[in-house]
């Protein structure tokens, strides 16, 4: 949740420090801080609330000119978002700083024992019994030996980071379950929570594995466990492109993530199907299908979403019965399952909490695991055996998008192998969905360049509104789910998705003329069934707003306003229908001067359980 960072080198800290911060900020940002280790000791600067507020207090202090520094930006756990509250968190001495990202459980047990033994604590927070018990362990150690005996005490997940003034030509960073990259470069090392805090100084990378710490100086990385001992471990070369990282003339990232979809849908089909004639190349191995009876998938939010279409596209298509968990469900309800059961992960920062406990708790049990996540180096990466990449890259705005419609064609492509494998659907009904497939970057394309500027319009009519319903049926249900969740997270309007068909069993009572409905309606199976829900709407003076085709007389008919989406077979439709509501969503809050990347209470990557 929180985004940590982190420098050793020849230069002055603190510019990378501000600038790595910045790019982790989707993290948290309920605070931020830093500490720095120079001549004149340890620096401290802190301040509540996002970036911009240190900066303002850095720039109106002296320079720090330390050449060794942490930094830190909060969601907050433990205590308000208040500047006592931030990170880092210092020992009695004011010479040792500690920043930390998760959740120490025993905290308030080892706090009592700390008060006991005459430690005072300035915050309400987990973390600063560290700095404390780490100044217990220091006379006569190492700051390596002092952190470890402190981290042998903590129970939880977290990742650590500790510069002390005693010891200024060394950091030392833990992991246990929370995300941790060091990057390495010529006189001078780096840490962070993820890559883009570091992609611009090196690619030279290495993930820190839970139950390994590492002591960086400028010429070394050392990586030990955490009984001490020293581990082998050799760095890689990252395959990314800091571009990836910029708004490249955006407005926000979660608008240049939208139109960056097309161009991720051509890299996730890209040399998996070739001329869709043959089968599809996902990399993974036969075992993992053989003799398969169920599967169960887990994911939290917009995942899950996409998960719910997953599910669809493998009982429709390979007729394997498939359950959609919650992740932070699962975990302790868990289902019965057996040795031919596949559970798949699905997330797109790889490290959710939830999901992440859930596949620990499901392998445990000694199923078959299978991730899909764009981020193949993450946590998922490391814990399931087969992986899909959806080749999405990374995705800065916390309002998921185009990882999204990445994890949808990633089950396509799953659906459709397994398919394959198991006979259930004729090689040219593959071939036809497989083609159709190709054809919707440019379709989605076509939906940008024309809905744009109508959709921008559209937006200034809902100033005041306070409730939005989405409804749709069949696969394009999630896709109801999806556009409410956009809206919510990022225009804090209420809005709800229903499954169009269950409006009359309660749902409609909230109707009038002041909540407007957004159905999800193209020619198929369920289309027609659809309208008639709609039209139950306006009946109740709703205003109506459907995702559907232009040229279609009933559609034309019955909404009042139509995002038109093109016609495609019925299958292939949610990957064209959530574009439009994902416009309106971040339309509608960028109209109303929201921080559309930053929501507020949220995070990015959401790696408390
Ligand atoms: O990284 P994950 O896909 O595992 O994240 C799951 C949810 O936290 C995430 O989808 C969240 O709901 C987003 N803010 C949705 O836009």
């Amino acid at each position: 949740m929180c985004g940590i960072v982190g420098y050793i080198g020849g230069r002055t800290a603190l510019p990378f420090l501000v600038d790595g911060l910045k790019r982790l900020e989707y993290r948290g940002y309920d605070s931020a801080g830093i500490a720095t280790v120079g001549e004149s000791g340890l620096e401290l600067v802190r301040a509540k609330g996002k970036l911009h507020n240190l900066k303002e207090k850095l720039n109106g202090a002296a320079h720090s000119t330390g050449t060794v520094g942490i930094g830190h930006t909060r969601w907050a756990t433990h205590g308000k978002p208040e500047e006592h509250n931030a990170h880092p968190h210092t020992d009695a001495s004011g010479r040792l700083a500690v920043i930390q990202n998760g959740i120490i459980e025993n905290y308030a047990e080892l706090r009592l024992h700390l008060k006991e033994r005459g430690c005072l604590f300035k915050s309400e927070t987990d973390t600063e019994v560290i700095p404390h018990l780490i100044a217990c362990h220091l006379a006569g150690h190492s700051l390596l030996e002092a952190v470890l005996a402190a981290v042998g005490k903590l129970k939880g997940a977290f990742a650590i980071a500790v510069v002390s003034a005693d010891f200024p030509d060394e950091l030392i960073v833990v992991r246990q379950q929370a995300p941790l990259v060091i990057g390495f470069g010529e006189g001078e090392n780096y840490f962070a929570s993820d890559v883009p805090a570091i992609v611009s100084h090196t690619t030279r990378v290495l993930t820190l594995q839970d139950g390994e710490c590492a002591r960086l100086t400028r010429d070394e990385v050392q990586i030990h466990d955490f009984s001490g001992a020293r581990l082998r471990r050799t760095p890689r070369s990252l395959n990314w492109n800091p571009s990836l990282v910029e708004k490249r003339g955006f407005r926000h990232f979660m608008l240049k993530e939208i139109h960056e979809q097309p161009g991720v849908i051509r890299d996730t089909l890209e040399d998996r199907i070739g001329d869709a004639t043959g089968p599809i190349r996902l990399g993974l191995s036969s075992d993992l299908f053989a003799d398969l009876e169920r599967i169960y998938i887990i994911a939290c939010g917009t995942s899950w979403h996409a998960s719910l279409v997953g599910k669809y596209l493998i009982e429709e298509l390979a007729g394997i019965p498939t359950e959609v968990n919650y992740a932070s469900e699962f975990r302790y309800c868990p289902p019965p399952l057996n040795l031919r059961t596949l559970v798949i992960g699905v997330s797109q920062s790889g490290e959710t909490g939830d999901t992440n406990a859930a596949l620990t708790a499901a392998k445990a049990r000694g199923v078959r695991l299978l991730g899909i996540t764009n981020r193949p180096e993450s946590s998922l990466g490391a814990l399931v055996g087969e992986l899909i990449d959806t080749r999405a890259g990374m995705e800065i705005g916390v309002a998921a998008t185009k990882t999204f419609t990445a994890q949808l064609v990633a089950f396509y492509l799953l659906a459709l192998h397994l398919a394959h494998l198991r006979g259930t659907r004729s090689g040219e009904r593959i071939r036809e969905i497989l083609v159709g497939l190709q054809q919707l970057p440019a379709q989605i394309e076509g939906i940008l360049d024309t809905q744009e500027r109508y959709i921008t319009e559209l937006a200034r009519e809902f100033d005041a509104t306070r409730d939005f319903i989405f409804i749709g049926r069949g696969l394009n249900y999630p896709i109801a789910l999806e556009g409410a969740l956009k809206l919510k997270e990022i225009s804090y309007i209420h809005a709800e998705g229903y499954p169009a068909g269950e409006m009359k069993h309660g749902p409609i009572a909230l109707l009038d003329s002041e909540v407007p409905v957004v159905a999800v309606a193209v020619p198929g199976k369920v289309y027609e069934k659809t309208l008639s829900n709609a039209q139950e709407a306006k009946a109740r003076d709703a205003r109506l707003i459907g995702v559907a085709p232009l040229d279609e007389p009933a559609a034309v008919e019955t909404f009042d306003q139509i995002l038109p989406v093109p016609v495609v077979d019925e299958i292939l439709s949610p990957i064209l229908t959530v574009v439009p509501l994902q416009l309106l969503a971040y339309h509608i809050a960028a109209r109303r001067g929201l921080d559309v990347d930053q929501p507020r209470n949220l995070a990015k990557s959401v790696t408390v359980e």
